[in-house]
């Protein structure tokens, strides 16, 4: 049974909790009287359910439903009630990037380009529909056995700004994930697609390096940092990488938003063509084949 005591939110009855966040918590759920799974983002009742959240939570609901790509979490329903506030999405019951990151990420390189492809073509496409994210990051994509991936949490997303709008873009507040986070999205002004990208550099960096490009002793180091510091060269810190791949990825993290490429195409044309890796990295050994390997290699001393 959900904390609280609830058993049911709206019409849909929660069976599972997936995660707790700090505001919102993740569920598996069931709408009453049939026999299928959605995930709901829920803000229960109490002292957590402020104006903002639920503002936050509605404005999630309203990009998400305008979003349709196989690789975009599917959004389904909203309400808000006595129950609290909730969300509808596809389940899509699998560890986020981050958490396979944090397994280390040579097991995930075999399977690289796969899940890069699809995590580029889900932001290229909220791009092309008008939209930035503002919080590219692997905590926000999930991605199954398959390499099927999701891009999730929409809380952040505005309007690319258009035309003349743009000049008169006021201070944004800072907004995001400092350790992703673009210079422009730092100085608080307005970002266009361009900032994420820089995001997304940032997670490629990352993926490939098994650290971030920056990290600071405190917030104010980090973000400095963002706007200061050059990255270790990726070609040294991940020996099997092409140099222009590597190219690529730091022009993906130039301070200046027009020295970045300005779409994520040239990203995903490179993944394409083959051109990340120099040795195609070679999927980790199965349990039983890690056993076998020490088994030999005890046999050999
Ligand atoms: N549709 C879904 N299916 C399965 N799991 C999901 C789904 N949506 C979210 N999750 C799980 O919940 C986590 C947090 O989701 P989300 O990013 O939307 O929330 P958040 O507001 O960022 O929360 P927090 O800041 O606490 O991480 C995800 O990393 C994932 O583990
Ligand atoms: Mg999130």
């Amino acid at each position: 049974m959900a904390a609280g005591g609830k058993e049911f939110v709206g019409p849909y009855r929660l069976f599972h909790l997936v995660r707790v966040g700090a505001t919102f918590e993740i569920w598996a759920i069931q709408p009453i009287g049939e026999n299928v799974a959605y995930a709901m983002k829920w803000l229960p009742p109490g002292k957590k359910h402020t104006r903002q959240a639920m503002a936050d939570l509605k404005h999630e609901y309203q990009v998400g439903k305008s979003l349709e790509h196989p690789s975009v979490i599917k959004t389904m329903d909203f309400g808000t009630g006595k129950d609290g506030t909730y969300l509808t999405m596809e389940l899509f019951k699998t560890p986020s990037l981050k958490q396979q990151i944090n397994e280390g990420v040579e097991r995930l390189h075999y399977r690289l380009e796969e899940i890069l492809s699809g995590a580029a073509l889900a932001l290229e496409y909220m791009h092309k529909q008008g939209w930035t994210h503002r919080d590219i990051k692997p905590d926000n994509y999930l991605v199954n056995e398959k390499n099927e991936v999701r891009l999730i949490d929409f809380t952040l997303a505005r309007k690319i700004p258009k035309g003349i709008s743009k000049l008169f873009g006021g201070k944004a507040p800072v907004q995001g994930t400092y350790s992703y986070m673009s210079p422009e999205q730092i100085r608080g002004k307005e970002v266009d697609a361009r900032a994420d990208i820089y995001s997304f550099g940032c997670m490629v960096y990352e993926l490939m390096a098994g650290k971030l490009p920056y990290t600071g002793t405190t917030s104010a180091d980090l973000l400095n940092k963002h706007l200061k510091a050059r990255p270790q060269e990726l070609s040294v810190v991940q020996k099997n990488v092409q140099p222009d791949f590597a190219k690529l990825v730091h022009r993906m993290l130039a301070k200046d938003p027009a020295d970045r490429p300005d779409s994520l195409m040239e990203f995903y044309r490179e993944l394409k063509a083959g051109r990340c890796f120099h040795i195609k990295p070679k999927p980790p050994l199965t349990p039983e084949e890690e056993a076998k390997r020490k088994a030999t290699e005890d046999e050999g001393n």
